[in-house]
Protein backbone atom coordinates (compact mmCIF):
# COMPACT_ATOMS: atom_id res chain seq x y z
CA UNK A 1 0.00 0.00 0.00
CA UNK A 2 1.17 3.47 -1.21
CA UNK A 3 2.34 5.81 1.37
CA UNK A 4 4.02 9.10 1.59
CA UNK A 5 7.23 7.13 2.64
CA UNK A 6 7.42 4.91 -0.27
CA UNK A 7 6.44 7.87 -2.51
CA UNK A 8 9.12 9.66 -1.27
CA UNK A 9 11.67 6.49 -1.69
CA UNK A 10 10.44 5.21 -5.02
CA UNK A 11 11.02 8.84 -6.74
CA UNK A 12 14.13 9.31 -4.90
CA UNK A 13 15.02 5.58 -6.33
CA UNK A 14 13.98 6.05 -9.91
CA UNK A 15 15.87 8.91 -10.47
CA UNK A 16 18.83 7.79 -8.80
CA UNK A 17 18.62 4.74 -11.24
CA UNK A 18 18.85 7.64 -14.13
CA UNK A 19 22.34 8.75 -12.30
CA UNK A 20 20.43 11.55 -10.55
CA UNK A 21 22.19 12.36 -7.22
CA UNK A 22 20.21 12.98 -4.33
CA UNK A 23 20.36 16.91 -2.56
CA UNK A 24 19.70 17.58 0.64
CA UNK A 25 16.20 19.60 1.81
CA UNK A 26 16.71 22.85 2.08
CA UNK A 27 15.50 24.96 5.02
CA UNK A 28 12.29 27.05 4.50
CA UNK A 29 14.26 30.39 4.96
CA UNK A 30 16.31 31.04 1.96
CA UNK A 31 19.51 32.15 2.62
CA UNK A 32 20.97 35.15 0.83
CA UNK A 33 18.25 35.39 -0.85
CA UNK A 34 16.21 39.01 0.06
CA UNK A 35 13.69 38.86 -2.37
CA UNK A 36 11.78 35.86 -0.94
CA UNK A 37 10.25 35.21 2.48
CA UNK A 38 9.95 31.41 2.06
CA UNK A 39 11.81 28.59 -0.53
CA UNK A 40 8.31 27.48 -2.71
CA UNK A 41 9.60 25.55 -5.15
CA UNK A 42 12.27 22.91 -5.28
CA UNK A 43 14.08 24.89 -7.79
CA UNK A 44 15.10 27.96 -5.50
CA UNK A 45 17.49 27.29 -3.50
CA UNK A 46 19.46 25.93 -7.42
CA UNK A 47 18.70 29.76 -8.68
CA UNK A 48 22.49 29.86 -8.84
CA UNK A 49 23.10 26.70 -10.88
CA UNK A 50 20.24 26.98 -13.53
CA UNK A 51 22.63 30.01 -14.02
CA UNK A 52 25.37 28.14 -15.06
CA UNK A 53 27.49 27.61 -12.04
CA UNK A 54 28.80 23.83 -11.39
CA UNK A 55 26.61 22.25 -9.27
CA UNK A 56 29.22 19.97 -6.68
CA UNK A 57 27.02 16.71 -7.32
CA UNK A 58 26.57 17.09 -10.93
CA UNK A 59 24.20 18.08 -13.87
CA UNK A 60 21.35 15.65 -12.51
CA UNK A 61 19.48 16.37 -9.30
CA UNK A 62 16.74 14.73 -7.35
CA UNK A 63 15.09 15.97 -4.25
CA UNK A 64 12.63 16.51 -1.86
CA UNK A 65 12.07 19.89 -1.07
CA UNK A 66 9.62 21.60 2.32
CA UNK A 67 7.53 24.48 0.44
CA UNK A 68 5.97 27.05 1.96
CA UNK A 69 3.19 29.06 -0.54
CA UNK A 70 1.85 32.48 0.61
CA UNK A 71 0.32 33.84 -1.84
CA UNK A 72 -2.73 31.68 -1.71
CA UNK A 73 -3.34 31.63 2.34
CA UNK A 74 -7.14 33.18 1.93
CA UNK A 75 -7.50 30.39 -0.51
CA UNK A 76 -6.98 27.58 1.68
CA UNK A 77 -9.60 25.51 2.34
CA UNK A 78 -10.42 23.26 -1.08
CA UNK A 79 -9.29 20.08 -1.68
CA UNK A 80 -6.28 20.64 -3.01
CA UNK A 81 -4.05 23.82 -2.13
CA UNK A 82 -2.10 24.14 1.08
CA UNK A 83 0.39 26.62 2.47
CA UNK A 84 3.28 23.71 3.61
CA UNK A 85 3.88 21.67 0.51
CA UNK A 86 6.55 19.03 0.12
CA UNK A 87 7.62 19.24 -3.62
CA UNK A 88 9.68 16.15 -4.98
CA UNK A 89 11.54 17.67 -8.29
CA UNK A 90 14.06 16.60 -10.83
CA UNK A 91 16.34 18.79 -12.35
CA UNK A 92 18.54 18.57 -15.56
CA UNK A 93 21.25 21.72 -14.95
CA UNK A 94 22.29 21.64 -18.96
CA UNK A 95 21.92 18.03 -19.55
CA UNK A 96 18.78 16.12 -20.55
CA UNK A 97 16.67 18.24 -22.69
CA UNK A 98 12.54 17.76 -23.40
CA UNK A 99 12.77 14.41 -24.50
CA UNK A 100 14.75 12.42 -21.70
CA UNK A 101 12.42 14.61 -18.92
CA UNK A 102 8.74 13.43 -20.43
CA UNK A 103 10.02 10.43 -21.09
CA UNK A 104 11.44 10.06 -17.04
CA UNK A 105 8.41 11.41 -15.88
CA UNK A 106 6.12 9.20 -17.79
CA UNK A 107 7.95 5.89 -16.98
CA UNK A 108 7.61 6.99 -13.23
CA UNK A 109 4.19 7.36 -13.19
CA UNK A 110 3.17 4.50 -15.55
CA UNK A 111 5.89 1.91 -14.73
CA UNK A 112 6.40 3.09 -10.77
CA UNK A 113 3.43 4.14 -9.81
CA UNK A 114 1.64 1.79 -12.03
CA UNK A 115 -0.92 5.03 -13.50
CA UNK A 116 -2.56 3.68 -16.59
CA UNK A 117 -1.41 5.50 -19.64
CA UNK A 118 -4.83 6.77 -20.71
CA UNK A 119 -5.59 8.52 -17.28
CA UNK A 120 -3.22 10.95 -18.37
CA UNK A 121 -3.61 14.03 -19.90
CA UNK A 122 -0.75 16.72 -20.73
CA UNK A 123 -0.60 20.74 -21.60
CA UNK A 124 1.88 22.08 -23.69
CA UNK A 125 2.78 25.71 -24.27
CA UNK A 126 1.00 27.30 -27.43
CA UNK A 127 3.19 29.80 -27.84
CA UNK A 128 3.15 33.95 -27.61
CA UNK A 129 4.87 36.82 -29.59
CA UNK A 130 8.14 36.19 -26.96
CA UNK A 131 8.87 32.13 -27.64
CA UNK A 132 7.40 29.70 -29.66
CA UNK A 133 4.87 27.05 -29.32
CA UNK A 134 6.26 23.59 -27.87
CA UNK A 135 5.59 21.49 -30.66
CA UNK A 136 8.59 19.23 -29.62
CA UNK A 137 7.34 18.27 -26.02
CA UNK A 138 3.97 17.59 -28.10
CA UNK A 139 5.50 15.25 -30.67
CA UNK A 140 7.40 13.17 -27.61
CA UNK A 141 4.41 13.11 -26.24
CA UNK A 142 2.57 11.50 -28.70
CA UNK A 143 5.38 9.11 -30.14
CA UNK A 144 5.42 8.20 -26.17
CA UNK A 145 1.35 7.14 -26.58
CA UNK A 146 -0.20 10.17 -24.68
CA UNK A 147 -3.08 11.20 -26.49
CA UNK A 148 -4.81 13.91 -24.35
CA UNK A 149 -2.58 16.76 -25.21
CA UNK A 150 -3.79 20.20 -25.64
CA UNK A 151 -1.95 23.80 -25.36
CA UNK A 152 -2.55 26.41 -23.68
CA UNK A 153 -0.78 30.09 -23.14
CA UNK A 154 1.29 31.70 -20.83
CA UNK A 155 -0.54 31.76 -17.98
CA UNK A 156 -0.70 28.54 -17.42
CA UNK A 157 1.93 26.84 -19.22
CA UNK A 158 5.39 28.75 -18.15
CA UNK A 159 6.37 29.09 -15.25
CA UNK A 160 8.83 31.25 -13.72
CA UNK A 161 10.57 33.69 -12.45
CA UNK A 162 10.00 33.65 -9.01
CA UNK A 163 10.50 37.28 -8.87
CA UNK A 164 11.02 39.91 -11.44
CA UNK A 165 14.15 38.55 -12.56
CA UNK A 166 15.80 34.97 -13.05
CA UNK A 167 15.35 31.51 -15.12
CA UNK A 168 11.81 30.55 -16.64
CA UNK A 169 10.38 29.17 -19.75
CA UNK A 170 7.56 26.70 -21.00
CA UNK A 171 6.28 24.00 -19.12
CA UNK A 172 4.50 20.75 -20.06
CA UNK A 173 1.87 19.64 -17.14
CA UNK A 174 1.06 16.20 -16.59
CA UNK A 175 -3.00 15.82 -15.27
CA UNK A 176 -3.97 13.01 -13.60
CA UNK A 177 -8.01 12.23 -13.47
CA UNK A 178 -7.98 16.03 -14.38
CA UNK A 179 -5.83 17.25 -11.08
CA UNK A 180 -2.29 18.42 -11.93
CA UNK A 181 0.42 16.71 -10.25
CA UNK A 182 3.79 17.36 -12.48
CA UNK A 183 4.89 20.54 -13.49
CA UNK A 184 8.20 19.87 -16.35
CA UNK A 185 9.85 23.40 -16.88
CA UNK A 186 12.17 23.70 -19.91
CA UNK A 187 14.10 26.73 -18.60
CA UNK A 188 16.34 28.09 -21.33
CA UNK A 189 15.34 31.60 -20.70
CA UNK A 190 16.43 34.25 -18.24
CA UNK A 191 14.01 37.06 -17.98
CA UNK A 192 16.16 40.70 -17.26
CA UNK A 193 15.45 43.91 -15.26
CA UNK A 194 13.74 44.84 -18.50
CA UNK A 195 10.88 42.06 -18.58
CA UNK A 196 13.01 40.41 -21.75
CA UNK A 197 13.31 36.86 -22.11
CA UNK A 198 17.25 35.91 -22.69
CA UNK A 199 18.86 32.47 -23.49
CA UNK A 200 20.26 31.04 -20.63
CA UNK A 201 24.11 29.44 -20.94
CA UNK A 202 22.15 26.20 -20.59
CA UNK A 203 19.29 24.32 -21.19
CA UNK A 204 17.74 23.41 -17.79
CA UNK A 205 14.90 21.44 -16.99
CA UNK A 206 13.48 22.15 -13.72
CA UNK A 207 10.28 19.54 -12.52
CA UNK A 208 8.31 19.30 -9.64
CA UNK A 209 5.34 16.67 -8.32
CA UNK A 210 3.48 17.71 -5.58
CA UNK A 211 3.75 15.08 -3.42
CA UNK A 212 -0.08 15.59 -1.02
CA UNK A 213 -1.68 15.57 -3.98
CA UNK A 214 0.01 12.56 -5.99
CA UNK A 215 -0.33 10.47 -2.74
CA UNK A 216 -4.30 11.60 -2.32
CA UNK A 217 -4.36 10.37 -6.05
CA UNK A 218 -3.01 6.94 -5.57
CA UNK A 219 -5.04 6.29 -2.99
CA UNK A 220 -8.39 7.30 -4.78
CA UNK A 221 -9.23 10.16 -2.88
CA UNK A 222 -10.55 13.27 -4.43
CA UNK A 223 -9.73 14.97 -1.24
CA UNK A 224 -5.99 15.28 -0.50
CA UNK A 225 -6.89 15.51 3.36
CA UNK A 226 -7.97 12.01 3.46
CA UNK A 227 -4.44 11.09 3.40
CA UNK A 228 -2.21 10.14 6.41
CA UNK A 229 -0.25 13.37 5.68
CA UNK A 230 -3.79 14.81 6.89
CA UNK A 231 -5.87 12.98 8.64
CA UNK A 232 -4.42 13.04 12.10
CA UNK A 233 -4.89 16.07 12.57
CA UNK A 234 -8.27 16.25 11.16
CA UNK A 235 -9.10 13.60 13.53
CA UNK A 236 -7.77 15.74 16.35
CA UNK A 237 -10.02 18.55 15.38
CA UNK A 238 -12.58 16.34 15.66
CA UNK A 239 -11.69 15.11 18.81
CA UNK A 240 -11.49 18.27 20.42
CA UNK A 241 -14.93 20.11 18.54
CA UNK A 242 -16.59 17.00 18.79
CA UNK A 243 -17.80 18.12 15.38
CA UNK A 244 -17.41 15.68 12.21
CA UNK A 245 -15.18 16.76 9.57
CA UNK A 246 -18.09 15.75 7.00
CA UNK A 247 -20.82 16.92 8.63
CA UNK A 248 -21.39 19.80 6.38
CA UNK A 249 -18.99 22.21 3.45
CA UNK A 250 -18.66 24.90 6.29
CA UNK A 251 -17.22 22.66 9.03
CA UNK A 252 -14.96 20.58 6.33
CA UNK A 253 -13.67 24.08 4.96
CA UNK A 254 -13.06 25.35 8.68
CA UNK A 255 -10.97 21.92 9.82
CA UNK A 256 -8.68 21.66 6.52
CA UNK A 257 -7.83 25.83 7.39
CA UNK A 258 -7.12 25.10 10.66
CA UNK A 259 -4.72 21.57 10.09
CA UNK A 260 -3.32 23.43 7.32
CA UNK A 261 -2.21 26.74 9.24
CA UNK A 262 -1.06 24.78 12.12
CA UNK A 263 1.11 22.42 10.00
CA UNK A 264 2.89 25.50 8.09
CA UNK A 265 3.10 27.46 11.67
CA UNK A 266 5.10 24.35 13.21
CA UNK A 267 7.02 23.88 9.87
CA UNK A 268 7.65 27.56 10.15
CA UNK A 269 8.65 28.09 14.18
CA UNK A 270 11.09 24.66 13.62
CA UNK A 271 13.23 27.26 11.45
CA UNK A 272 13.80 29.38 14.38
CA UNK A 273 11.09 31.87 13.53
CA UNK A 274 8.74 33.62 15.91
CA UNK A 275 5.63 35.16 15.74
CA UNK A 276 6.21 38.90 15.21
CA UNK A 277 4.89 42.55 12.81
CA UNK A 278 7.94 41.86 10.16
CA UNK A 279 8.37 39.38 7.44
CA UNK A 280 8.80 35.69 7.91
CA UNK A 281 7.48 36.68 11.30
CA UNK A 282 4.05 37.99 10.77
CA UNK A 283 3.25 35.44 7.89
CA UNK A 284 3.53 33.06 10.94
CA UNK A 285 1.57 35.51 13.29
CA UNK A 286 -1.06 35.52 10.56
CA UNK A 287 -1.48 31.38 10.16
CA UNK A 288 -1.34 31.03 13.76
CA UNK A 289 -3.88 33.70 14.59
CA UNK A 290 -5.94 32.76 11.67
CA UNK A 291 -6.31 28.99 12.61
CA UNK A 292 -7.33 30.07 16.33
CA UNK A 293 -10.11 32.04 14.89
CA UNK A 294 -11.55 29.38 13.09
CA UNK A 295 -11.02 27.50 16.11
CA UNK A 296 -13.06 29.36 17.88
CA UNK A 297 -16.21 28.79 15.07
CA UNK A 298 -15.80 25.27 16.19
CA UNK A 299 -15.61 26.45 19.66
CA UNK A 300 -12.14 25.40 20.32
CA UNK A 301 -10.50 27.02 23.01
CA UNK A 302 -6.42 26.43 23.88
CA UNK A 303 -6.18 23.91 21.02
CA UNK A 304 -3.61 24.69 18.80
CA UNK A 305 -0.78 22.59 20.69
CA UNK A 306 -3.17 19.44 20.97
CA UNK A 307 -3.96 19.88 17.12
CA UNK A 308 -0.13 20.48 16.62
CA UNK A 309 1.15 17.23 18.26
CA UNK A 310 0.04 14.54 15.32
CA UNK A 311 2.39 16.71 12.64
CA UNK A 312 5.36 15.72 14.67
CA UNK A 313 4.12 11.70 14.06
CA UNK A 314 3.74 12.58 10.25
CA UNK A 315 6.71 14.14 9.57
CA UNK A 316 9.05 12.40 11.95
CA UNK A 317 12.15 12.13 9.16
CA UNK A 318 12.09 16.02 9.83
CA UNK A 319 15.26 16.35 12.28
CA UNK A 320 14.55 20.42 13.14
CA UNK A 321 10.85 19.34 14.42
CA UNK A 322 12.06 16.72 16.80
CA UNK A 323 14.54 19.14 18.15
CA UNK A 324 12.46 22.09 18.40
CA UNK A 325 9.75 20.62 19.82
CA UNK A 326 9.54 21.71 22.99
CA UNK A 327 10.25 25.34 21.68
CA UNK A 328 7.52 25.02 18.94
CA UNK A 329 5.04 24.09 21.28
CA UNK A 330 5.66 26.76 23.70
CA UNK A 331 5.60 29.43 20.42
CA UNK A 332 2.42 28.25 19.70
CA UNK A 333 0.92 28.42 22.99
CA UNK A 334 2.31 31.90 23.86
CA UNK A 335 0.60 32.91 20.42
CA UNK A 336 -2.75 31.69 20.85
CA UNK A 337 -2.89 33.01 24.54
CA UNK A 338 -1.43 36.98 22.94
CA UNK A 339 -4.37 36.42 20.70
CA UNK A 340 -7.17 35.72 22.79
CA UNK A 341 -6.25 38.93 24.71
CA UNK A 342 -5.93 41.36 21.82
CA UNK A 343 -9.47 39.37 21.27
CA UNK A 344 -10.93 40.45 24.68
CA UNK A 345 -9.47 43.64 24.66
CA UNK A 346 -11.15 44.66 20.95
CA UNK A 347 -14.06 43.31 21.91
CA UNK A 348 -14.54 45.24 25.12
CA UNK A 349 -13.52 48.20 23.20
CA UNK A 350 -16.09 47.27 20.16
CA UNK A 351 -18.62 46.99 23.37
CA UNK A 352 -17.76 50.30 23.96
CA UNK A 353 -17.98 52.26 20.81
CA UNK A 354 -21.19 50.38 20.14
CA UNK A 355 -22.85 51.36 23.19
CA UNK A 356 -26.10 53.06 22.91
CA UNK A 357 -25.73 53.40 19.13
CA UNK A 358 -25.99 50.88 17.18
CA UNK A 359 -23.20 51.87 15.00
CA UNK A 360 -19.76 52.05 14.21
CA UNK A 361 -17.55 54.47 12.65
CA UNK A 362 -15.60 53.48 9.86
CA UNK A 363 -12.80 55.37 12.21
CA UNK A 364 -13.84 53.33 14.73
CA UNK A 365 -13.52 50.39 12.44
CA UNK A 366 -10.02 51.11 11.41
CA UNK A 367 -9.01 52.04 14.94
CA UNK A 368 -9.95 48.35 16.46
CA UNK A 369 -8.18 46.51 13.64
CA UNK A 370 -5.18 48.84 13.83
CA UNK A 371 -4.28 49.55 17.58
CA UNK A 372 -6.05 46.51 19.29
CA UNK A 373 -5.38 43.87 16.36
CA UNK A 374 -8.88 43.26 16.35
CA UNK A 375 -9.15 41.08 12.62
CA UNK A 376 -11.35 42.77 10.33
CA UNK A 377 -13.44 39.87 9.64
CA UNK A 378 -14.06 39.46 13.14
CA UNK A 379 -15.28 42.71 13.32
CA UNK A 380 -18.43 42.43 10.72
CA UNK A 381 -18.44 38.91 12.29
CA UNK A 382 -19.43 40.61 15.49
CA UNK A 383 -21.22 43.25 13.83
CA UNK A 384 -23.57 40.58 12.86
CA UNK A 385 -23.74 39.22 15.86
CA UNK A 386 -24.78 41.99 17.49
CA UNK A 387 -27.31 43.38 15.30
CA UNK A 388 -24.87 46.48 15.36
CA UNK A 389 -24.61 48.77 12.08
CA UNK A 390 -21.61 49.25 10.20
CA UNK A 391 -21.12 51.53 7.10
CA UNK A 392 -20.69 49.46 4.56
CA UNK A 393 -18.37 51.56 2.56
CA UNK A 394 -16.62 52.35 5.55
CA UNK A 395 -16.13 48.80 6.27
CA UNK A 396 -14.89 47.82 2.77
CA UNK A 397 -12.36 50.78 2.83
CA UNK A 398 -10.78 49.48 5.96
CA UNK A 399 -10.62 45.86 4.74
CA UNK A 400 -8.88 47.19 1.46
CA UNK A 401 -6.26 48.78 3.52
CA UNK A 402 -6.13 45.61 5.35
CA UNK A 403 -5.38 43.63 2.42
CA UNK A 404 -3.26 45.38 1.04
CA UNK A 405 -1.11 45.85 4.20
CA UNK A 406 -1.21 41.88 4.65
CA UNK A 407 0.05 41.34 0.73
CA UNK A 408 2.95 43.78 0.73
CA UNK A 409 3.68 42.18 3.97
CA UNK A 410 3.50 38.10 3.25
CA UNK A 411 3.04 38.03 -0.68
CA UNK A 412 4.91 41.07 -2.14
CA UNK A 413 8.46 40.53 -1.55
CA UNK A 414 9.96 40.30 -4.92
CA UNK A 415 11.74 43.38 -4.94
CA UNK A 416 14.79 42.39 -6.74
CA UNK A 417 13.71 38.78 -8.29
CA UNK A 418 15.19 35.36 -7.28
CA UNK A 419 18.21 35.61 -9.11
CA UNK A 420 19.55 39.08 -7.41
CA UNK A 421 22.89 37.73 -7.73
CA UNK A 422 23.60 41.66 -8.57
CA UNK A 423 26.99 43.03 -8.48
CA UNK A 424 26.25 44.46 -4.81
CA UNK A 425 25.13 41.62 -3.03
CA UNK A 426 27.65 39.49 -4.42
CA UNK A 427 30.39 42.01 -2.65
CA UNK A 428 28.05 41.78 0.00
CA UNK A 429 27.95 38.10 0.33
CA UNK A 430 32.29 37.97 0.41
CA UNK A 431 32.52 40.52 2.80
CA UNK A 432 30.27 38.56 4.81
CA UNK A 433 32.38 35.83 4.73
CA UNK A 434 35.68 38.20 5.80
CA UNK A 435 32.90 39.34 8.87
CA UNK A 436 32.34 36.19 10.24
CA UNK A 437 36.34 35.43 10.25
CA UNK A 438 37.38 38.26 11.47
CA UNK A 439 34.79 38.27 14.21
CA UNK A 440 35.96 34.67 15.50
CA UNK A 441 39.79 36.78 15.57
CA UNK A 442 38.57 39.48 17.58
CA UNK A 443 36.80 38.65 20.19
CA UNK A 444 39.09 35.46 20.22
CA UNK A 445 36.09 32.96 20.06
CA UNK A 446 36.76 30.71 17.31
CA UNK A 447 33.43 28.55 18.36
CA UNK A 448 31.63 31.73 16.86
CA UNK A 449 28.71 30.31 14.38
CA UNK A 450 26.93 31.59 11.48
CA UNK A 451 22.71 31.95 13.30
CA UNK A 452 21.97 33.49 9.74
CA UNK A 453 22.45 35.76 6.97
CA UNK A 454 20.10 37.96 5.00
CA UNK A 455 21.96 40.07 1.93
CA UNK A 456 20.14 42.90 0.45
CA UNK A 457 21.80 45.16 -2.65
CA UNK A 458 22.47 47.84 -0.25
CA UNK A 459 23.45 46.04 3.29
CA UNK A 460 24.80 42.66 4.59
CA UNK A 461 23.27 41.26 8.00
CA UNK A 462 25.31 38.81 9.92
CA UNK A 463 23.66 36.93 12.96
CA UNK A 464 26.09 34.68 15.03
CA UNK A 465 26.46 33.09 18.34
CA UNK A 466 27.95 35.70 21.00
CA UNK A 467 26.27 36.16 24.34
CA UNK A 468 27.47 40.15 24.94
CA UNK A 469 27.17 43.35 23.14
CA UNK A 470 30.25 44.34 21.57
CA UNK A 471 32.61 47.48 22.58
CA UNK A 472 33.18 49.83 20.35
CA UNK A 473 36.61 49.16 19.99
CA UNK A 474 36.02 45.48 19.30
CA UNK A 475 33.67 47.03 16.40
CA UNK A 476 36.70 48.96 15.09
CA UNK A 477 39.14 46.18 15.06
CA UNK A 478 36.84 43.98 13.33
CA UNK A 479 36.23 46.69 10.66
CA UNK A 480 40.16 47.24 10.39
CA UNK A 481 40.64 43.86 10.04
CA UNK A 482 38.21 43.21 7.07
CA UNK A 483 39.63 46.39 5.54
CA UNK A 484 43.12 45.11 5.34
CA UNK A 485 41.74 42.00 4.04
CA UNK A 486 39.93 44.19 1.68
CA UNK A 487 42.98 46.08 0.74
CA UNK A 488 45.83 42.97 0.62
CA UNK A 489 43.53 42.39 -2.58
CA UNK A 490 43.01 38.41 -1.40
CA UNK A 491 41.91 35.96 -4.11
CA UNK A 492 38.50 34.47 -3.61
CA UNK A 493 38.82 30.69 -4.50
CA UNK A 494 36.03 27.81 -4.85
CA UNK A 495 36.70 24.31 -4.78
CA UNK A 496 34.61 21.19 -4.67
CA UNK A 497 35.05 18.54 -1.87
CA UNK A 498 33.36 15.76 0.11
CA UNK A 499 32.25 17.11 3.12
CA UNK A 500 34.35 15.60 5.13
CA UNK A 501 37.28 16.36 3.42
CA UNK A 502 35.60 20.09 3.94
CA UNK A 503 35.18 19.82 7.53
CA UNK A 504 38.91 18.32 7.56
CA UNK A 505 40.39 21.66 6.01
CA UNK A 506 38.19 23.39 9.05
CA UNK A 507 35.95 25.36 6.93
CA UNK A 508 33.42 26.43 8.55
CA UNK A 509 29.34 26.11 7.73
CA UNK A 510 26.55 24.98 9.60
CA UNK A 511 27.20 21.71 10.06
CA UNK A 512 23.61 20.92 11.90
CA UNK A 513 22.16 21.69 8.41
CA UNK A 514 22.37 19.06 5.73
CA UNK A 515 24.82 19.51 2.96
CA UNK A 516 25.09 17.25 0.05
CA UNK A 517 28.21 15.02 -0.10
CA UNK A 518 30.28 16.70 -2.00
CA UNK A 519 30.05 20.48 -0.81
CA UNK A 520 31.85 24.15 -2.52
CA UNK A 521 34.45 25.76 -0.18
CA UNK A 522 35.30 29.35 -0.68
CA UNK A 523 38.88 30.46 0.63
CA UNK A 524 39.32 33.68 0.89
CA UNK A 525 43.61 34.11 0.77
CA UNK A 526 44.62 32.65 3.87
CA UNK A 527 42.04 33.98 5.77
CA UNK A 528 38.41 32.29 5.85
CA UNK A 529 37.27 29.04 4.50
CA UNK A 530 33.50 28.41 4.41
CA UNK A 531 31.44 26.11 2.32
CA UNK A 532 29.02 28.36 0.51
CA UNK A 533 27.03 28.00 -2.84
CA UNK A 534 28.26 31.70 -3.75
CA UNK A 535 28.37 33.54 -5.74
CA UNK A 536 31.07 36.28 -4.37
CA UNK A 537 33.80 38.32 -5.85
CA UNK A 538 36.93 37.27 -8.09
CA UNK A 539 39.24 38.76 -5.54
CA UNK A 540 38.65 41.27 -2.07
CA UNK A 541 40.11 44.02 -3.69
CA UNK A 542 36.63 44.49 -5.55
CA UNK A 543 35.09 45.07 -2.36
CA UNK A 544 35.13 49.04 -2.22
CA UNK A 545 35.53 49.99 2.31
CA UNK A 546 33.77 47.92 4.47
CA UNK A 547 31.72 49.37 7.39
CA UNK A 548 29.18 48.19 10.32
CA UNK A 549 25.95 50.17 10.58
CA UNK A 550 24.71 48.51 13.70
CA UNK A 551 25.32 45.90 16.20
CA UNK A 552 22.55 44.41 18.05
CA UNK A 553 21.11 41.23 20.32
CA UNK A 554 18.26 39.37 18.29
CA UNK A 555 17.96 37.02 21.13
CA UNK A 556 19.62 35.06 23.76
CA UNK A 557 23.07 34.40 22.38
CA UNK A 558 22.73 35.80 19.31
CA UNK A 559 24.16 39.18 18.03
CA UNK A 560 23.31 41.20 14.64
CA UNK A 561 25.59 42.95 12.70
CA UNK A 562 24.41 44.95 9.71
CA UNK A 563 27.05 46.29 7.57
CA UNK A 564 27.36 48.24 4.34
CA UNK A 565 30.30 48.60 1.76
CA UNK A 566 30.82 52.56 1.06
N1 LIG B 1 9.34 25.01 -10.35
C1 LIG B 1 8.21 24.36 -10.90
C2 LIG B 1 7.01 24.43 -10.01
O1 LIG B 1 7.14 24.82 -8.87
C3 LIG B 1 8.53 22.95 -11.25
O2 LIG B 1 5.94 24.10 -10.42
Amino acid sequence: MINRKILIEKYLKFFKSKNHKIIPNAPLIPENDPSALFISAGMHPLVPFLLGQKHPLGKRLVSIQKCIRTTDIEEVGDNCHHTFIEMLGNWSLGDYWKKNSIKYSLEFLTEILKIPKKEIKVTCFKGDKNSPKDIESEKIWKDLGIKKIEFLGKKENWWGPVGKTGPCGPDTEIFVKNIEIWNNVFMEYFQNKEGKLEFLKQKNVDTGMGLERTLAILKGYEDNYLTEIWMPIIKKIEEISKRKYSENKEITKIMRIIADHIKASVFILAEGIVPGNSEQSYVLRRLIRRAVRYGKKLNMKNFTISIAEPIFKIFENYEELKTNKKKILEELKKEEERFSRTLEKGLNRFQKFAKDKNELSGKQCFLLYQSFGFPIEMIEEECQKQKIKISKKDFEKANKEHQKISRTATAGRFKSGLADSSESTTKLHTAAHLLLQALKIILKKNSIVQKGSNITPERLRLDFSFSRKLTKEEIEKIENLVNAQIQNSCEVIRKEMPLKEAKKQGACGIFDKKYGDKVSVYSIGNFSKEICTGPHVKNTCELGKFKIIKEESVGAGIRRIKAILE
